[in-house]
């Protein structure tokens, strides 16, 4: 089934195709036929954070060039030999015209590119309905119902949370080949990949720019929520630090680059930060304090050197990598999970990455000693909680060579790390169309005309 999947619920205009067979659990695999993305990072900087009708705006105009790369690397693009306003033609331009009559600019671009060009080999259309910005989710829902009625096409309306779920659920064929930008090249090279094969239950990790959320999956596609942030979210507290620190927006690629750079020259550490919640016997999060924190030290400092940005970000990127793994690890414990998946845009933080490998080594090694307590000194959980973990060094060490490289899936025996790529840790359509596929294969259909941009969906 070839799937078409729009994603724009914040600052990334993302198209992509693909193509998948198979099952989840199953033999299910999926090959990236085209992938168009624009981040509009550049035109939001300003604001220090994405503004909701620039994005609105921003996502009118990119589509159909993100269309276009989509359809083009994948070989789907063809021109119409009929072209000009026939009678049909005439009339769908009425009804796409309604459809986009609050994105002018979107029409202004498809219609010409809809009379230019014939209908692609597509099967059905995933778009991203929620949650998000709701003015920018809305472009990506009314492109979708134009598409949908241009080619017939069928439309699953995805969650955005879903899909960071999925892609950080897959591993990627011929990672070695991806050197960071999928790059098509003048070979004909589609990137392959399949889901890591693991069983339930999983503890979920989602961290991004808008959400924070530990869930539990105790089967495919079902999820129960066991906390979220009360405030900020993780990827906010980034921004928001980052701007205080004059970095860019968006700031969690520049703190972590900081960060390294302070832990790689053992700088002394400048400030405590506090660690929110993390003795609390909640899953929930809070990182505006955190924020607060970094603010009040900020404001009492004459001048930020550079040496002092580097140590704050250290601090800062140490704290929420503490709260994050130390409850995901509780989770891990209470409910004997046998995966831990990550993703959102956060999960491409480098020393994230390395500390939930590092720790959740550290909680399979509690099972060969039998003692209750590991070589580390930590508790071990119960009998009945602990069968699936067990330890494998080898695996272990293997992971963390590849890990500033990409994903993986690496076996800590059972209790297994998933991560994906880190391209597609952030905002992609990729992501959309695997979750549309699922739903696809159930004939999940939206009906186009009831579909409605929802900001705070929920997966449960
Ligand atoms: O998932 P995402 O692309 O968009 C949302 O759904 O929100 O996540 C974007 C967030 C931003 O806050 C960005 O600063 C953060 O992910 N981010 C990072 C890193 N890369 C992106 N945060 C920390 N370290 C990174 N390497
Ligand atoms: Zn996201």
């Amino acid at each position: 089934m070839r799937i078409l999947g729009i994603e724009t619920s914040c600052d990334e205009t993302a198209v992509c195709l693909i193509e998948a067979e198979g099952n989840l659990g199953a033999d299910f695999t999926f090959r990236i036929l085209g992938n168009g993305i624009a981040s509009q990072a550049v035109a939001h900087a300003d604001y220090g954070g994405v503004f909701p009708n620039l994005a609105k705006r921003e996502h009118g105009r990119n589509l159909v060039p993100m269309l276009e790369i989509a359809l083009r690397e994948s070989g789907a693009l063809n021109l119409r030999h009929e072209k000009g306003l026939t009678m049909s033609f005439s009339r769908l331009r009425k009804s796409l015209k309604n459809i986009l009559a609050r994105e002018p600019e979107l029409f202004e671009r498809l219609e010409p590119f809809l009379n230019e060009h014939a209908r692609p080999d597509v099967d059905a259309i995933a778009v991203t309905v929620g949650p998000g910005l709701e003015p920018a989710l809305w472009v990506g829902i009314n492109f979708a119902r134009a598409l949908s009625l241009a080619w017939n096409l069928p439309i699953v309306a995805a969650n955005h949370m879903e899909g960071h779920v999925v892609i950080s659920m897959t591993e990627f064929l011929d990672s070695h080949n991806l050197s960071g930008r999928i790059d098509y090249g003048n070979e004909k090279r589609y990137i392959e990949g399949n889901i890591v094969k693991f069983e339930f239950p999983a503890v979920t990790l989602l961290i991004s720019g808008g959400h924070t959320e530990l869930i539990l999956m105790k089967e495919w596609m079902q999820y129960e929520y066991l906390g979220r942030t009360r405030d900020d979210a993780a990827g906010e507290a980034f921004d928001k630090v980052a701007r205080m620190l004059g970095l860019p927006y968006p700031g969690g690629p520049h703190i972590s680059r900081l960060a390294e750079d302070s832990r790689q020259n053992n700088l002394p550490r400048a400030v405590t930060l506090p660690r929110p919640m993390l003795k609390e016997d909640t899953y929930d999060f809070s990182f505006s304090g955190l924020k607060t924190a970094v603010l009040r030290f900020t404001e009492q400092q004459q001048t930020l050197s550079e040496e002092l940005k580097k140590q704050i970000a250290r601090e800062f990127e140490d704290a929420v990598t503490e709260v994050l793994i130390a409850k995901t690890i509780r989770a891990v414990e209470e409910f004997g999970a046998n995966a831990v998946v990550v993703g959102g845009g956060v999960s491409a933080n480098k020393h994230i990455r390395a500390e939930l490998h590092r720790q959740l080594s550290a909680v399979n090694q509690c099972i060969p000693t039998l003692q209750g307590v590991n070589p580390a000194g930590r508790e071990c959980p119960p009998a009945h909680k602990r069968r699936a973990l067990l330890v494998s060094s080898f695996s272990a060490r293997k992971y963390e060579s590849s890990l500033s490289y990409f994903s993986r899936s690496t076996s800590l025996v059972n209790c297994k790390l998933l991560l994906c790529p880190t391209e597609f840790s952030t905002d992609n359509a990729v992501m959309i169309a695997l979750a549309g596929y699922f739903h696809a294969l159930k004939k999940e259909f939206a009906k186009p005309d009831t579909l409605r941009a929802s900001g705070d969906l929920l997966l449960a």
